[in-house]
Protein backbone atom coordinates (compact mmCIF):
# COMPACT_ATOMS: atom_id res chain seq x y z
CA UNK A 1 0.00 0.00 0.00
CA UNK A 2 1.41 2.95 -1.02
CA UNK A 3 0.97 6.44 1.12
CA UNK A 4 0.08 9.66 -0.34
CA UNK A 5 0.28 13.30 1.88
CA UNK A 6 -1.73 15.90 0.47
CA UNK A 7 -1.08 19.82 0.18
CA UNK A 8 -3.74 21.89 -0.02
CA UNK A 9 -4.93 25.81 0.64
CA UNK A 10 -8.34 26.01 -1.00
CA UNK A 11 -11.63 24.55 -2.09
CA UNK A 12 -9.71 21.16 -2.62
CA UNK A 13 -11.75 19.63 -5.14
CA UNK A 14 -8.60 18.10 -6.72
CA UNK A 15 -8.23 16.60 -3.37
CA UNK A 16 -11.80 15.32 -3.46
CA UNK A 17 -11.11 13.95 -6.66
CA UNK A 18 -8.16 12.03 -5.54
CA UNK A 19 -9.93 10.10 -2.37
CA UNK A 20 -12.98 9.22 -4.81
CA UNK A 21 -10.48 7.72 -7.34
CA UNK A 22 -8.58 5.70 -4.25
CA UNK A 23 -12.15 4.68 -3.05
CA UNK A 24 -13.43 3.71 -6.48
CA UNK A 25 -10.02 1.36 -7.13
CA UNK A 26 -8.82 4.30 -10.04
CA UNK A 27 -5.88 4.85 -7.92
CA UNK A 28 -5.34 1.10 -6.66
CA UNK A 29 -2.88 0.01 -3.45
CA UNK A 30 -2.62 3.38 -2.14
CA UNK A 31 -4.16 5.18 1.13
CA UNK A 32 -4.02 9.27 1.77
CA UNK A 33 -2.36 9.14 4.81
CA UNK A 34 -1.98 13.26 5.81
CA UNK A 35 -3.76 15.98 4.48
CA UNK A 36 -1.84 19.23 5.68
CA UNK A 37 -3.02 22.81 4.88
CA UNK A 38 -1.29 25.96 5.13
CA UNK A 39 -4.32 27.87 6.03
CA UNK A 40 -8.32 26.95 7.26
CA UNK A 41 -9.76 25.90 4.05
CA UNK A 42 -12.66 23.88 2.76
CA UNK A 43 -10.10 21.47 1.69
CA UNK A 44 -9.08 20.32 5.49
CA UNK A 45 -13.13 19.88 5.60
CA UNK A 46 -13.09 17.08 2.88
CA UNK A 47 -10.39 15.30 4.94
CA UNK A 48 -12.12 15.28 7.89
CA UNK A 49 -15.81 14.56 6.40
CA UNK A 50 -13.71 11.41 4.81
CA UNK A 51 -12.08 10.81 7.72
CA UNK A 52 -8.72 11.56 6.85
CA UNK A 53 -6.47 12.35 9.78
CA UNK A 54 -5.75 16.33 8.96
CA UNK A 55 -3.38 19.20 10.29
CA UNK A 56 -3.28 22.58 9.37
CA UNK A 57 0.25 24.23 9.39
CA UNK A 58 0.33 28.20 9.15
CA UNK A 59 2.18 29.21 5.72
CA UNK A 60 5.48 31.34 6.24
CA UNK A 61 9.44 30.69 6.42
CA UNK A 62 8.84 27.58 8.89
CA UNK A 63 6.68 25.88 7.46
CA UNK A 64 8.52 23.55 5.41
CA UNK A 65 10.48 22.79 8.09
CA UNK A 66 7.42 22.12 9.89
CA UNK A 67 6.19 19.62 7.62
CA UNK A 68 8.94 18.13 7.84
CA UNK A 69 8.52 16.82 11.27
CA UNK A 70 4.99 16.12 10.89
CA UNK A 71 5.53 14.14 7.61
CA UNK A 72 4.83 10.30 8.18
CA UNK A 73 8.19 8.56 7.45
CA UNK A 74 6.56 6.08 5.49
CA UNK A 75 5.43 8.46 2.51
CA UNK A 76 5.55 7.66 -1.11
CA UNK A 77 4.53 10.74 -2.48
CA UNK A 78 3.57 14.29 -1.71
CA UNK A 79 0.67 16.03 -4.04
CA UNK A 80 0.07 19.55 -3.98
CA UNK A 81 -3.17 19.95 -4.97
CA UNK A 82 -3.85 23.46 -5.19
CA UNK A 83 -1.20 24.13 -2.82
CA UNK A 84 -0.13 27.80 -2.58
CA UNK A 85 3.26 27.90 -0.38
CA UNK A 86 6.51 28.07 -2.01
CA UNK A 87 8.49 24.42 -0.70
CA UNK A 88 12.05 25.04 0.31
CA UNK A 89 14.79 24.12 -1.71
CA UNK A 90 15.82 21.78 1.42
CA UNK A 91 12.57 20.24 1.74
CA UNK A 92 12.35 19.81 -2.11
CA UNK A 93 15.84 18.07 -2.36
CA UNK A 94 15.12 15.92 0.06
CA UNK A 95 11.90 14.71 -1.01
CA UNK A 96 12.92 14.94 -4.53
CA UNK A 97 10.96 12.30 -7.00
CA UNK A 98 8.69 12.20 -4.37
CA UNK A 99 6.74 15.91 -4.83
CA UNK A 100 3.98 16.31 -7.36
CA UNK A 101 2.11 19.50 -8.51
CA UNK A 102 -1.13 20.12 -10.60
CA UNK A 103 -0.29 23.47 -12.55
CA UNK A 104 -3.72 25.05 -14.24
CA UNK A 105 -1.99 26.04 -17.50
CA UNK A 106 0.42 24.18 -20.21
CA UNK A 107 4.04 25.30 -18.39
CA UNK A 108 6.59 26.16 -18.93
CA UNK A 109 4.14 28.99 -20.18
CA UNK A 110 2.30 31.20 -17.88
CA UNK A 111 4.20 29.33 -14.10
CA UNK A 112 6.06 31.12 -11.94
CA UNK A 113 5.78 33.07 -8.64
CA UNK A 114 2.40 34.54 -8.67
CA UNK A 115 1.22 32.34 -11.10
CA UNK A 116 -2.15 30.91 -9.08
CA UNK A 117 -5.59 30.33 -9.97
CA UNK A 118 -7.61 33.14 -11.66
CA UNK A 119 -4.00 35.03 -12.31
CA UNK A 120 -2.94 32.24 -14.67
CA UNK A 121 -6.20 32.33 -16.13
CA UNK A 122 -6.30 35.91 -16.56
CA UNK A 123 -2.61 36.11 -17.91
CA UNK A 124 -3.82 33.19 -20.65
CA UNK A 125 -6.24 35.39 -22.24
CA UNK A 126 -4.33 38.84 -22.10
CA UNK A 127 -1.64 37.13 -23.50
CA UNK A 128 -4.00 36.39 -26.33
CA UNK A 129 -3.62 32.39 -26.58
CA UNK A 130 -4.89 29.79 -28.78
CA UNK A 131 -4.71 27.34 -25.82
CA UNK A 132 -4.72 26.38 -22.63
CA UNK A 133 -4.76 23.08 -20.29
CA UNK A 134 -3.48 21.70 -17.25
CA UNK A 135 0.06 20.41 -16.15
CA UNK A 136 1.18 17.93 -13.43
CA UNK A 137 4.58 17.94 -12.91
CA UNK A 138 7.51 16.84 -10.21
CA UNK A 139 8.73 20.02 -7.70
CA UNK A 140 11.76 20.91 -7.87
CA UNK A 141 13.28 24.19 -6.12
CA UNK A 142 12.81 26.27 -9.33
CA UNK A 143 9.14 27.22 -8.71
CA UNK A 144 6.84 25.79 -11.43
CA UNK A 145 10.14 24.30 -13.20
CA UNK A 146 9.83 20.52 -12.61
CA UNK A 147 9.99 17.79 -15.34
CA UNK A 148 6.19 17.77 -16.67
CA UNK A 149 4.68 14.28 -16.13
CA UNK A 150 1.80 14.63 -18.06
CA UNK A 151 -0.36 17.45 -19.74
CA UNK A 152 -3.75 18.19 -21.59
CA UNK A 153 -4.70 21.51 -23.66
CA UNK A 154 -8.10 22.38 -25.13
CA UNK A 155 -8.29 25.29 -27.71
CA UNK A 156 -9.71 28.76 -26.47
CA UNK A 157 -12.88 29.70 -27.76
CA UNK A 158 -14.27 33.07 -28.46
CA UNK A 159 -16.10 34.36 -25.55
CA UNK A 160 -13.65 32.97 -22.59
CA UNK A 161 -13.57 34.05 -19.25
CA UNK A 162 -11.34 33.62 -16.26
CA UNK A 163 -14.12 31.27 -14.90
CA UNK A 164 -15.07 29.68 -17.86
CA UNK A 165 -11.16 28.51 -18.25
CA UNK A 166 -11.25 27.81 -14.56
CA UNK A 167 -14.37 25.36 -15.01
CA UNK A 168 -12.77 23.72 -17.69
CA UNK A 169 -9.39 23.31 -16.43
CA UNK A 170 -10.81 21.62 -13.43
CA UNK A 171 -12.65 19.21 -16.04
CA UNK A 172 -9.38 18.19 -17.42
CA UNK A 173 -7.27 18.11 -14.00
CA UNK A 174 -9.91 15.87 -12.60
CA UNK A 175 -8.43 13.48 -15.68
CA UNK A 176 -4.71 14.00 -15.85
CA UNK A 177 -4.09 14.17 -11.86
CA UNK A 178 -5.22 10.34 -11.00
CA UNK A 179 -3.60 9.35 -14.09
CA UNK A 180 -0.55 11.02 -12.75
CA UNK A 181 -0.35 9.83 -9.84
CA UNK A 182 -0.59 6.22 -10.84
CA UNK A 183 1.99 6.54 -13.42
CA UNK A 184 4.26 7.94 -10.99
CA UNK A 185 3.12 5.59 -8.07
CA UNK A 186 4.21 2.64 -10.39
CA UNK A 187 7.59 4.64 -11.96
CA UNK A 188 9.23 1.14 -11.20
CA UNK A 189 6.93 -0.37 -14.43
CA UNK A 190 6.99 2.27 -16.56
C1 LIG B 1 -6.41 24.08 -9.39
O1 LIG B 1 -6.91 24.57 -10.60
C2 LIG B 1 -4.90 24.01 -9.42
O2 LIG B 1 -4.37 23.75 -10.69
C3 LIG B 1 -4.54 25.40 -8.98
O3 LIG B 1 -5.44 25.70 -7.96
C4 LIG B 1 -6.68 25.04 -8.23
C5 LIG B 1 -7.13 24.36 -6.97
O4 LIG B 1 -8.44 23.89 -7.06
N1 LIG B 1 -3.17 25.44 -8.53
C6 LIG B 1 -2.38 26.50 -8.70
O5 LIG B 1 -2.75 27.53 -9.22
C7 LIG B 1 -0.96 26.31 -8.18
N2 LIG B 1 -0.06 27.23 -8.82
P1 LIG B 1 -9.04 22.90 -5.97
O6 LIG B 1 -8.71 23.49 -4.60
O7 LIG B 1 -10.50 22.90 -6.23
O8 LIG B 1 -8.41 21.56 -6.18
Amino acid sequence: MKNIVVLVSGGGTNLQRIIDCIESGEIPNAQISLVVADRECFGLQRAENSGIKNVLIKRGKDFSENLSKILPEDTDLIVLAGFLSILNKEFCENFSGKIINIHPALLPKFGGKGMWGHHVHEAVLKAGEKQSGATVHYVTSGIDEGEIILQKSFDISEHETPESLAEKIHAIEYEIFPEAINLVLNKDKW
